[in-house]
């Protein structure tokens, strides 16, 4: 529990996350496997409000205790529960994270249509996990038994859910970043329209 606290392992994810996103002072976060609520902590300084769920007691309390300010301001929501059944409306927030979570879930799908769903029209979404590859195969993913996935595999499940302007970009070897935006009303509209001539 500790390392959730300080998680030095983990602030390259944090970086290319808040870079990816571009927060900005309008923007309802949503965390998905917050650990300790370090990163929550980051983003939070740049956003009107925030919600964050993990499935683990211990890590729900750590975040609740990183985050304390927040969330008597009435700024942020913790919740406990599961990734695959995000506890918020559709459409309810604007950009999603998820850093070093994805790898425990068995099927990936479900966590990336819910985080979809949540999504409001031009929302963005930006995840680490790890690739699978060779580094991860004699590293953690054989420790672990960790569920990855190549680039292209990634990148397809991402389009297929229903994200655009998809990026996956595998750095060291290992980190694997993945980035979508669901796409805004006027996009939509201006696809149609396409499709209709
Ligand atoms: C390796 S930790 C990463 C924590 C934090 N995001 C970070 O990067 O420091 C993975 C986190 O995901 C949470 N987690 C794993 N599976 C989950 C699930 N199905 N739903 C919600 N949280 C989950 C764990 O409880 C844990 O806090």
């Amino acid at each position: 529990m500790k390392n959730y606290n300080r998680p030095h392992g983990h602030y390259w994810s944090f970086k290319t996350i808040l870079q990816d996103l571009r927060l900005h002072e309008d923007d309802i976060y949503c965390e998905v496997g917050c650990g300790g609520g370090i990163l929550l902590n980051m983003a939070m300084s740049k956003v009107k409000k925030g919600k964050a769920i993990d499935h683990s007691k211990d890590m729900v309390e750590l975040t609740m205790q990183n985050n304390r300010r927040d969330i008597e301001e009435g700024k942020l929501e913790v919740i406990q529960g599961n990734a695959e059944q995000l506890p918020w409306s559709a459409g309810s927030v604007t950009a999603c994270a998820s850093a070093n979570m994805f790898f425990f879930l068995k099927q990936p799908k479900p966590m990336l249509r819910e985080v979809f769903r949540i999504l409001a029209p031009g929302g963005r979404f930006s995840m680490v996990t790890m690739k699978n590859g060779f580094w991860a195969k004699i590293t953690f993913g054989w420790l672990y038994a960790l569920k990855l996935y190549t680039d292209k595999e990634m990148a397809s499940m991402l389009i297929e859910v229903g994200f655009s302007n998809v990026k996956v970009e595998t750095k060291a070897g290992i980190m694997q970043a993945c980035y979508g935006e669901k796409k805004s009303d006027k996009e939509v509209q201006n696809q149609e329209v396409s499709a209709a001539k």
